[in-house]
């Protein structure tokens, strides 16, 4: 029962769509929690999943329990995040087939901007882990609506395109997945940075083991990889490997565990790169992002990097009205 100590013992997830309530589950199956909370606008919906995952407790055999609570406009049902932690924001709308997700940004900055003011207003010590999309831009919004300072404030993106570029190589190559290393850096869109100098299987470089050919359609696989996706599900996007990467981020600030981890983290210089939201690996702990950690890129890829915070720059200071 629940290794962790207060106040990480208490960790809410906002939104009970299918990205939220597989991340809820998937907290509470860790057994490292006393509470998770599954909060959601649609008036029971939350209670309801909370109620079910409780059921499967006696199954599976963990002890947390899920409490679920719907939120109002007004602020309403908030407080039942008081004493959390960690806050995962998952809410928002997901992409359509054919849609960028660029396209969400107006709808959900609304959103977002909402829900990051009640976080702020009943968990003012949280650790703030965002992945509602636009993702780079949607932490920079939850960033400047809850006031925190930006270490406790992150997305997550970097986890789950890198879990896709490792899959991807894995299938490709026809190798354990669990032989396969690989990175993605900079944004979760049209600037992703797949890293191959940074990709190895068994140890060795991807360039020893792949032709160049088959590296760019890893990486353009990487790139397009939620976009594949939603293409085939029609309705709604990804969300196992979204889930377990949030979940992960979440474990690791709770259990201070230091692993370091692609995350959407503000830069200070970094990379030579400041005023920004972008994907790098950073060290995770109870302060959220305890440090980023800055790694050799080839020239092309710390261009690319670069080309990934201006785009996103650009789009962040939009928000910064909505
Ligand atoms: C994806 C969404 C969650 O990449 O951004 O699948």
């Amino acid at each position: 029962m629940a290794p962790v100590s207060p106040p990480f013992d208490r960790v809410a997830v906002i939104g009970a769509g299918f990205y939220g309530s597989t991340t809820a589950l998937r907290l509470a199956e860790y057994d490292i929690f006393t509470t998770v909370v599954l909060t959601d606008v649609v008036a029971g919906k939350a209670e309801g999943l909370a109620l079910d995952m409780n059921q499967s407790r006696p199954i599976e055999g963990f002890a947390t329990t899920v409490v679920g609570a719907t939120t109002g406009m007004d602020g309403s049902g908030y407080e039942v995040l008081t004493g959390a932690g960690v806050v995962i924001i998952t809410a928002g709308l997901p992409r359509k087939p054919g849609m960028s997700r660029m396209d969400l940004l107006a709808t959900n900055a609304a959103i977002v901007r909402g829900v990051a003011e009640n976080v702020a207003r009943y968990a003012p010590d949280a650790v703030v882990i965002v992945v509602s999309n636009p993702l780079d831009e949607m932490t920079a919004l939850a960033r400047l609506a809850t006031g925190f300072p930006a270490h406790r404030v992150m997305g997550q993106a970097g986890m789950l395109d890198t879990a896709r570029f490792s899959n991807n190589v894995a299938e490709a190559l026809r190798v354990p997945v669990a032989r396969v290393r690989t990175l993605t850096l900079g944004s979760h869109g049209d600037t992703m940075v797949p890293v191959p100098s940074a990709c190895t299987v068994d140890g060795r470089p991807l360039a020893d083991v792949a032709t160049a050919e088959q590296v760019t359609e890893l990486v353009e696989r990487t790139r397009n990889g939620g976009a594949e996706i939603v293409a085939l599900l029609k309705t709604g996007s990804a969300y196992y490997a979204p889930s377990a990467a949030a979940a992960r981020m979440a474990r690791a600030v709770a259990e201070d565990s230091g692993a370091v981890m692609p995350v959407c983290a503000w830069l200070t210089g970094e990379y030579g790169i400041s005023g920004v939201y972008l994907g790098v690996e950073a060290e995770l702990g109870a302060v959220g992002v305890r440090r980023v950690v800055e790694r050799d890129l080839t020239p092309a890829e710390r261009a690319d990097l670069e080309a990934a915070a201006a785009a996103v720059r650009a789009k962040q200071s939009d928000v910064e009205s909505m």
